[in-house]
């Protein structure tokens, strides 16, 4: 079944957030929504590129991103659908290493993953890097899926990188999303949906995870859906996962 397909609905645009951090968007429809999907593009102090969650480039679009830097690092950042463009990534950039999180191996046998990002970690000190434990997910037709993400710190942008733990849909999004979005509980805020809430049973282990990513200093969060957030990103952080943070309101 072929849940999700891509149009240039609008193409890849680097859109430059700070001198070493960049992101592209691309239209993704998933079980007919229009989520929109969004990579991350970090230069690290070597001049190395790191791709968080990749995209379907054309010809022309690669060579827009090698002129700021050598792709060297391609990261498949959880085991929910952001490794599908990755083959198209690794054909141009055969040397980059290929990382995955825990359980994209088995999912993807045909990929040669280089590199797993099972524990806290750093790329040249600059990316850092930690497993979100504990959240889980389901499909609309409800199966239960561990997502097994890996979020980043940038740490001169002051930037945090999720990919599918939360979500922040707005008016710029298509008025049905917006309208499952408010549904979901993910309109206008960040906020996992209340599916992963419903689905999720290890709070404890949520509550850790969070509790590790405050202690780093950001305040711009990126997500892989919906718009990203410049300021005041710890705060929204932190608020986002208040319902698995001990009193359960989440107003
Ligand atoms: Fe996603």
């Amino acid at each position: 079944m072929d849940i999700t397909k891509i149009d240039y609905f609008y193409t890849m645009n680097l859109v430059q957030l700070d001198p070493d951090i960049w992101t592209a968007s691309q239209s993704l429809s998933f079980f007919g929504l229009e989520v929109g999907n969004r990579m991350t593009v970090i230069r690290l102090k070597s001049g190395a590129l790191v791709i968080i969650s990749p995209i379907k480039l054309k010809e022309d679009e690669y060579l827009e991103l090698n002129k700021i830097g050598e792709v060297s690092h391609i990261i498949v950042p959880n085991l929910l659908f952001h490794d599908l463009y990755v083959t198209h990534f690794q054909k141009v950039y055969p040397k980059a290493k290929l990382w995955g999180v825990k359980g994209l191996a088995e999912k993807r046998p045909d990929l040669n993953i280089n590199g797993l990002l099972d524990k806290p970690g750093a790329l040249e000190e600059s990316l850092e890097y930690l497993p979100f434990e504990g959240l889980k997910t389901a499909l609309p037709i409800w199966k239960v899926l561990e997502i097994n993400e890996t979020v980043f710190f940038h740490r001169s942008s002051k930037t945090l990188v999720l990919t599918d733990i939360a979500f922040n849909f707005d008016e710029n999004n298509e008025l049905q999303t917006q309208i499952v979005a408010r549904f979901l509980g993910c309109y206008k805020r960040l906020r996992p949906s209340w599916v992963e809430k419903l689905v999720t049973q290890n709070k404890s282990a949520v509550r850790q995870s969070v509790s590790q990513v405050l202690k780093w200093d950001f305040h711009r969060v990126v997500p892989a859906h919906g718009s990203t957030i410049e300021m005041g990103g710890k705060a929204k952080f932190k608020t986002a996962f208040i319902w698995f943070l001990g009193n359960g309101s989440d107003s």
